[in-house]
């Protein structure tokens, strides 16, 4: 669970279930979606399957398809972020933008903040 600065607290019963899936809370706007996720599983995937678009109007149909290509599904991660492994999220991660969603695989509890200042490609519905 998050403590509201920024913490995930892994020692949560509902974060780690030992189901096989964890707790990803969303936030979006002023809301918050809490959500659970097979361990594995994409977070852009998990994203898209809880109607929670990381992309802008334009690119919400034009898009790499999860490959890591085109740059337009980041998102930020305030807690639970795992280490980079794509060379964009790596550059991502040091430098503070937004990490690519279709380049996380969930592997515990995290937090996540859909970016909504995204200008670029029509920005956000
Ligand atoms: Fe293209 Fe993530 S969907 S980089």
């Amino acid at each position: 669970m998050d403590d509201g600065n920024g913490r995930v607290d892994d020692s949560d019963a509902e974060g780690c279930g030992g189901d096989g899936e964890v707790r990803v809370v969303v936030r979006h706007g002023d809301a918050e979606t809490v959500t659970r996720a097979a361990v594995g599983t994409t977070l852009r995937d998990h994203l898209l399957d809880h109607g929670l678009s990381p992309y802008a109007r334009l690119t919400e149909r034009a898009n790499c398809g999860g490959n890591g290509l085109c740059a337009t599904c980041g998102v930020r991660i305030p807690a639970g972020e795992p280490d980079p492994t794509h060379w964009h999220d790596r550059l991502a991660a040091r430098f503070g933008y937004p990490r690519l969603s279709c380049q996380i695989r969930i592997r515990g509890p995290m937090v996540v903040e859909l970016v909504e200042d995204k200008r670029v490609w029509g920005g956000r519905e």
